[in-house]
């Protein structure tokens, strides 16, 4: 069994070189660690999905907890998986776009088939937000 983690966090003003650099770290870190997911940023808050091993994943959300490029890490949702939901992405980012028609589109294409239907929502939800 795998742990999945959805979270989102808060960092308002944060230079658009630092959501790289997150990202190169990701994907720097997380094939070794057999971590997978998909991290969304719409200029003020982050939404990440983590997946792996129960004892990696636990660690992993404990540093980025620490991470001072964001604060107020809230836990929307944490299970038990069989399998890999994002079984392709060390870190896939998520383009949050201007149109509200248009990222749903971009989401229903972009976003992962193997989802649970109610992570699905959380994460739609989040990205329809402002
Ligand atoms: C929103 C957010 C998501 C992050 N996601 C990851 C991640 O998936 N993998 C990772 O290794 N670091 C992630 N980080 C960065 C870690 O907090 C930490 O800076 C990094 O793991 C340090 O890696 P390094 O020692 O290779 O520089 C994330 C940070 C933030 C703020």
């Amino acid at each position: 069994m795998l742990t999945q983690y959805l979270y989102i966090s808060t960092a308002p003003s944060l230079p658009r070189d630092e959501v790289d650099a997150i990202l190169a770290a990701s994907a720097r870190n997380n094939p070794a660690l057999g971590i997978t997911g998909l991290l969304l940023f719409n200029g003020r808050n982050f939404l990440q999905l983590l997946e792996g091993e129960p004892e990696v994943v636990a660690a992993l959300m404990e540093r980025i907890t620490a991470d001072p490029r964001h604060t107020g890490v809230s836990v929307l949702d944490r299970r038990s998986v069989s399998a890999r939901t994002c079984p392709d992405w060390a870190m896939k980012r998520v383009m949050i776009t201007e149109s509200t028609g248009t990222r749903r589109e971009m989401l229903e294409r972009d976003l992962p088939g193997g989802l649970d239907p109610e992570v699905r929502k959380m994460i739609v939800n989040f990205a329809l937000l402002n």
